[in-house]
């Protein structure tokens, strides 16, 4: 089993996005995959089918989400806590979903020194029972990206690549020298593996990708000493429209989101964006097996 976690600190990148096409590429692919959200606006947990009730009433997801993973060392494991997404891709892939409460929860998690190591701990316990682990993270330094990247093996760094997004960087790397290789020393386990930066949201106008693109990369390898991955996630609209579909049910409109994967099956045109996220699922498996 490989856990990889899927991060920037910059916001809007395409963390989820990749996150979630690339649990369904690479289940697509015949890997078991669990998929853990771990950022309180709940987008991965929203894009897999866990978020269709539209009454707070009805929220079943306040009681039983990654929260109570890190919550105690003894009990709430991941068989326990582990849902089916819902329409997300055929078959279902296993997820841990966030939630809102996650924000306000943070400090009282905080004062435990031994939450830190607790995602990982879990994680090893069901090493049998997935190939791959993907953890979607939160745009932060905080609390809950610590201790998914002391959890991963692996890391992927989603990037549009432009100023604002390359100038994180340099937080992102300082934050796993300084804070996450030590604790995963501590643990036994090997420092932070970098898959790479993935270029995501790229425009396909084509003079961009003859000129900008190609120095926007070279300032990744040269200036800020990363890889850059191979596959290249485009700017696409069925991107965006995969997950915002819905059933329209009398009065409600319920949501009814899919993979990339899936939803190119019944649109022709969503084919090109698949692709990309097949090839990101090959140059991954190449690179972690
Ligand atoms: N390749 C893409 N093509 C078109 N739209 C995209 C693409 N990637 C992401 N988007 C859109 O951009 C917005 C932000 O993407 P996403 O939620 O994946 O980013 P994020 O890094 O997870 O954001 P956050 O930091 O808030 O968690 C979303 O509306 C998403 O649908
Ligand atoms: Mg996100």
């Amino acid at each position: 089993m490989k856990t990889i976690a899927i991060y920037h600190h910059k916001g809007g990148v395409g963390k989820t996005t990749v996150a979630i096409n690339l649990a369904a590429a690479l289940s697509k692919k015949g890997k078991r995959i669990l998929l853990i959200d771990i950022d309180a606006q709940a987008n991965t947990t929203f894009a897999v089918g866990l978020i269709k009730f539209q009454l707070e009433e009805h929220d079943d997801l306040k009681d039983k989400n990654v929260y109570h993973l890190l919550e105690s060392g003894t009990s709430n494991f991941i068989g326990d806590i582990v849902r089916k997404s819902q329409g997300f891709i055929y078959p279902e892939i296993d997820v841990i979903p966030a939630h809102i409460s996650l924000i306000e929860r943070q400090q009282e998690l905080t004062r435990f020194s031994a939450v830190f190591f607790r995602l990982a701990q879990k994680i090893d316990k069901v090493k049998d029972e997935y190939d791959i682990v993907i953890i979607d993270t939160p745009p932060a330094l905080d609390l809950y990206a610590q201790v998914s990247l002391i959890a991963a093996d692996y890391l992927i760094i989603p990037s549009d690549l432009k100023p604002f997004s390359n100038q994180g960087l340099i937080s992102v790397q300082n934050f796993i020298k300084q804070t996450i290789n030590e604790s995963k020393e501590g643990l036994g386990k090997l420092p932070l593996k970098i898959l790479g930066v993935l270029p995501s949201k790229i425009s396909t106008n084509a003079q961009y990708l003859k000129n900008t693109f190609l120095k926007q990369k070279n300032v990744i390898t040269e200036k800020y000493k990363l890889p850059v991955m191979e596959s290249v996630i485009c700017e696409r609209s069925a991107l965006s429209h995969c997950i915002n579909q819905s059933i329209d049910l009398g009065e409600l409109e319920i949501p009814d989101p899919m993979s990339i994967i899936s939803y190119a099956e019944k649109k022709s045109d969503a084919g090109i964006a698949a692709a990309e996220f097949e090839l990101l699922a090959d140059e991954v498996l190449a690179k972690i097996e």
